[in-house]
């Protein structure tokens, strides 16, 4: 069953209140990385009623183009449509036609990951080789494959 978008509130989060770390740390399991790009960036909460829900944090790399920096659903909460919103709106608000293209980078072994990007229109646009491993310190599995590059997706707006 997925959540009805009218039931979702989007509201952008101010960068001195109190981040959503339990949510951002699902995304990138650094918070010294994530620190480092939030005060930079157009953070949004997704919440019903008073409980936020999803989080999505965008960075302008230049002029033309915008990065989802990190976006995460509070698990009980996945795969119900709220991941599909946060990247459909927050791009609309944050870039109001001001950037050319929009881009995400995921690792090679987040498969559901890359599903969604694709669905939502992000085409593979450059391979970043060995970036988990030289990145992380320890090992990083998920679906059973190890998270070695860091593929790139970019949508044009
Ligand atoms: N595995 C399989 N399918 C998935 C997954 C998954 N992990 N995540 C989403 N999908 C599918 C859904 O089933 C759905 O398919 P459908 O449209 O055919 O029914 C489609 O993708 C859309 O999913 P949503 O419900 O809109 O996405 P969701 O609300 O679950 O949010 C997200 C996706 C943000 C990736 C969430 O699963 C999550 O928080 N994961 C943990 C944190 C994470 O990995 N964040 C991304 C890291 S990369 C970065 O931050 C730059």
């Amino acid at each position: 069953m997925k959540l009805e978008q009218q039931d979702i509130t989007l509201t952008k989060l101010d960068r001195n209140a109190s981040m959503p770390y339990e949510l951002l740390l699902l995304a990138d399991p650094s918070k010294e990385l994530v620190d480092s790009y939030l005060h930079q960036s157009q953070i949004f909460i997704a919440s019903k009623k008073e409980e936020v829900l999803g989080v999505i944090v965008l960075l302008p790399l230049s002029d033309e183009i915008i990065e989802i920096k990190n976006i995460a659903v509070k698990p009980p909460f996945q795969k119900l449509g709220i991941g599909s919103f946060l990247i459909e709106n927050a791009i609309q608000v944050a870039t109001g036609g001001e950037y050319k293209s929009i881009c995400i980078g995921t690792a090679n072994s987040s498969i559901g990951q890359i599903y969604l990007y694709q669905k939502l229109g992000f085409e593979l646009s450059e391979i970043k080789n060995n970036f988990f491993i030289s990145n992380y310190p320890d090992p990083i599995y998920e679906n059973g494959i190890q998270a070695k590059h860091m593929l790139v997706f970019t949508k044009i707006l």
